[in-house]
């Protein structure tokens, strides 16, 4: 019996720690990795595993956290939160848990709020590890690491199975010379947990509640202990500004080989940024220096060029954007739209086939099939109070340098001349010309050139005749 699911599992995920060492007003775990907090990761993973049931432990105050988890968009998972008051140790944080579980018989799995790389295959790795041996009481996430410093070590007895984990300051040379490390990352059998929990005291270095106790504890109690691998790159640990710079350098490097895997076209992959929740349509091409932000879709067949920032858009399939485009949220491209350089489009829906090809700034507006916007026209969308749309119908043709001042409608079919300013509504395939009439002098330009010059000659004479 293999499946997860046989089992409910919770995961109770850690975030009270204050995390001086990031230097920040923002608790930690809401610090930003591929453009979505720590400790989004960690809930998004534990949901994709089939947990279905998270209990976010944090300190008191830390409302920004217990608002962005509550109101986390994208899982069905039930989100509590529980507040430990003080901050003893990992074991005191796990048990201030405990009423926000009453009545739940499953199996336990901790996480870390500021460990954001774990998969959702490891954690289901570990919780197969309960589900395969009856007589486990705690699976333990481990990694290897040359130089471990203040990594707890794991200790293995002569049969594999963990015998207890030794925090770095509370161990002897000889443990101090194991590789073996804590990850931090626990599945504990449910109907063990509290009563283990419950047995751990604060008799070491630290004079904390360590989780890692439990172990020793399970041995004795006439339990095992074991432990699974995984690579040090998955466990990696956000504790201060540097530690999160490489954790997004994980983070990118996988999601950059995940897009190639699935047919996108990379030409620098180290150049490419990616949130957490880009989609990417096959046979996309991705040129040097694009940024995704969140909330980014893209169809089949794209080609996104150089330098363009992307956040918030649906791009429909064969569309081309940039170079030097930017997409800000609200942004939807039909099939085969053209955005082109310097083009800055907000908050607007640009059906299949139409283009934007330079220079110009669309926000607030629709705009309808294979219509052409010219060159450097403006959506004058907002009069320093509100925010007004253009919607401009299929087959449009608007000149360059057109100032759209909002609201208006344009009907289908319609023209605009070059350097308009409109301010009214047009007619389908009507044309409208809102500039200033030219007006033309014949030979003007003659006379006034014989004038200057004749000034300059007078004006040279008169100072000779003074030297
Ligand atoms: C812990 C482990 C160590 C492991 C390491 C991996 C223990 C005793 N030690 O050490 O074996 O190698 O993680 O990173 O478990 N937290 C709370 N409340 C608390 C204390 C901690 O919520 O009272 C949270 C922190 O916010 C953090 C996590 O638990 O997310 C780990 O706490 P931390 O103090 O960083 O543990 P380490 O000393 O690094
Ligand atoms: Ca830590």
């Amino acid at each position: 019996m293999k499946a997860s699911s046989a089992v409910p599992t919770a995961a109770v995920i850690l975030a009270a720690g204050k995390g001086t060492r990031m230097g920040s007003e923002l608790p930690k775990v809401m610090h930003r990795l591929a453009g979505f907090p720590l400790v989004g990761h960690v809930l998004y993973q534990a949901a994709q595993a089939g947990i279905d049931k998270l209990v976010v432990v944090i300190a008191p105050g830390m409302h920004q956290v217990s608002r962005y988890v509550c109101e986390m968009p994208g899982i069905t998972s039930e989100v509590t939160v529980a507040v430990q008051e003080e901050q003893l140790g990992t074991a005191h944080a796990v048990l201030a848990a405990k009423d926000a579980l009453a009545g739940f018989e499953g199996n336990l799995l901790v996480l870390y709020g500021d460990t954001p790389l774990v998969t959702t295959e490891t954690l289901t790795r570990l919780q197969e590890v309960l589900l395969d041996d009856a007589r486990c009481a705690v699976a333990v996430l481990g990694f290897r690491m040359e130089a471990p410093n203040d990594y707890g070590r794991l200790i293995l007895g002569g049969d594999g199975a963990l015998e207890r984990i030794v925090e770095a300051r509370d161990a002897s040379a000889v443990q101090k010379k194991v590789t073996l490390c804590n990850s931090g990352v626990f599945a504990i059998r449910g109907n063990l947990a509290w009563e283990l929990l419950g047995q751990i005291g604060n008799d070491n270095a630290k004079g904390e509640y360590y989780l890692t106790d439990i172990v020793e504890l399970a041995n004795s109690a006439g339990y095992r202990a074991n432990v699974i691998e995984t690579e040090s790159a998955e466990v990696l640990g956000v504790n201060s500004r540097g530690e999160l710079a490489a954790a997004e350098a994980a983070f990118q490097q996988r999601a950059r080989r995940a897009h190639m895997d699935s047919g996108v076209t990379l030409l620098d992959p180290a150049s490419v940024y990616f949130s957490a929740d880009t989609v990417v349509g096959p046979d996309s091409l991705i040129e040097p220096n694009v940024f995704f932000g969140p909330g980014v879709a893209i169809g089949a067949g794209t080609h996104i060029k150089a330098f363009s920032h992307i956040e918030g858009s649906v791009i429909g399939d064969g569309a081309v954007v940039g170079p030097f485009a930017r997409l800000r949220p609200g942004t939807n491209l039909g099939e085969k739209v053209k955005i082109g350089n310097f083009v800055e489009v907000k908050k607007s829906e640009i059906e299949a086939g139409a283009k934007i090809n330079h220079l110009s700034y669309i926000g607030d507006a629709e705009i309808g099939e294979n219509s052409n916007i010219g060159a450097g026209t403006i959506t004058c969308n907002y009069d320093g109070f509100h925010k007004y749309r253009t919607t401009i119908g299929r087959d449009v043709f608007v000149g360059s340098n057109t100032s759209l001042v909002a609201p208006l409608t344009i009907g289908e079919g319609a023209m605009i001349a070059a350097g308009s300013v409109i301010t009214e509504d047009i007619a389908p395939d009507a044309l409208a010309l809102a500039r200033t009439r030219q007006e033309q002098k014949q030979d003007w330009a003659v006379g006034f050139r014989e004038r200057k010059v004749a000034e300059k000659k007078a004006a040279k004479k008169k100072k000779s005749g003074t030297d």
